[in-house]
């Protein structure tokens, strides 16, 4: 089977910018939403993104209009996955609500279609159950900002078909994605490796060991990382990384994989990170961001 339409479920901050990539690419797209003002917030930002593009001169007019013209939006699920040959569902973190639309799409959904998930932590297998196609199920787990990141870790539940992993291998990189394999365990890979680095750097904070700032300065020009590991805290979110520690800890029973309490805390303290502006810093209105002292 050779994709040919992608169905994109949740119009938030990845489901946007995964409909964004698959148009740009030259796939058929349709965003889904549970309303009609969120798949319109989403496919705004989807234009806003385009036009700054056209703005820049890295775009010519009329290929962004044709982008545009392969996108479609719906309130209505089974219209939305109708002609989809790969179905993305990127709606919020929680399984019961994942595992129910899985077995949604598996009766409403062309039989050769795949459905791919883009969760952060949860298991492909779970949702895989919950559909009569488990063979057909599999994770494209995008990174943020989704339409310009290039990774794509793609999560092999037990059970998955060869020519599933093979079809999603294929449309990742159709795309314009590094599409990487990996087994469904937690964390998968990417925030696994993360997952130490975050605990450790939030251990030195506690202990008075460096700043926040000192650290971050330190792992950039001493490590060549191109954001030091409490900005990318921060970027990440504290309550999504808490989610992920916790999971990938249940997993490995690892010291280095628990939760270090400063993430507890910070939450506790209603500090989440870069998206509500607190984290290891505050993010000032103006664009520019001051260290927070935590204690
Ligand atoms: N934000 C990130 O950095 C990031 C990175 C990788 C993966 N993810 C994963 O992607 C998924 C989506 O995360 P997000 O950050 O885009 O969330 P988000 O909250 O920005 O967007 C979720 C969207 O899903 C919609 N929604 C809620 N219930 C729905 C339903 N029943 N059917 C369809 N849509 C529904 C919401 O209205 C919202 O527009 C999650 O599984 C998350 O773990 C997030």
């Amino acid at each position: 089977m050779t994709v040919k339409t992608i169905a994109v479920l949740g119009s938030g901050t990845m489901g946007h910018g995964i409909a964004q990539a698959a148009v740009a690419a030259g796939f058929d797209a349709v965003l889904y939403d549970i309303q009609e003002d969120f798949v319109a917030k989403g496919a705004a930002r989807i234009r806003k993104s385009l036009a700054r593009r056209v703005e820049k001169g890295k775009l010519e007019q009329d290929q962004m209009d044709a982008i545009l013209g392969r996108l479609r939006t719906s309130t209505n699920l089974a219209e939305a996955v109708k002609d989809a040959d790969f179905v993305i569902e990127a709606v919020p973190e929680n399984l019961e609500l994942k595992k129910k639309i899985f077995a949604e799409l598996d009766r409403v959904c062309k039989p050769e279609a795949i459905l791919a998930t883009n969760t952060s932590v949860l298991s492909v297998t779970a949702m895989a159950g919950a559909t009569e196609r488990k063979d057909q199920v599999i994770g494209t787990h995008f990174f943020n900002p989704a339409a310009v990141m290039k990774l794509v870790e793609v999560i092999c539940p037990v059970g998955v078909g060869e020519k599933t992993v093979e079809i999603a291998l294929e449309t990742m990189k159709r795309m314009g994605k590094v599409p990487i394999r990996v087994k469904d365990t937690p964390g998968f890979i990417v925030n696994r490796l993360l997952g130490p680095l975050y605990m450790t750097a939030a251990q030195m904070v506690l202990e008075g060991t460096a700043s926040a700032e000192e650290i971050d300065t330190a792992m950039k020009l001493g490590a060549g990382h191109p954001m030091g590991p409490c900005e990318l805290a921060d970027f990440g979110g504290f309550d999504v990384i808490q989610m992920a520690q916790d999971s990938v800890f249940e997993y490995t029973h690892s010291e280095s994989d628990k939760l270090n309490i400063l993430y507890r805390k910070m939450i506790e303290a209603g500090r989440l990170g870069f998206k509500n502006g607190k984290g290891f810093y505050d993010y000032l209105p103006d664009g520019t961001k001051k260290p927070f002292k935590v204690f």
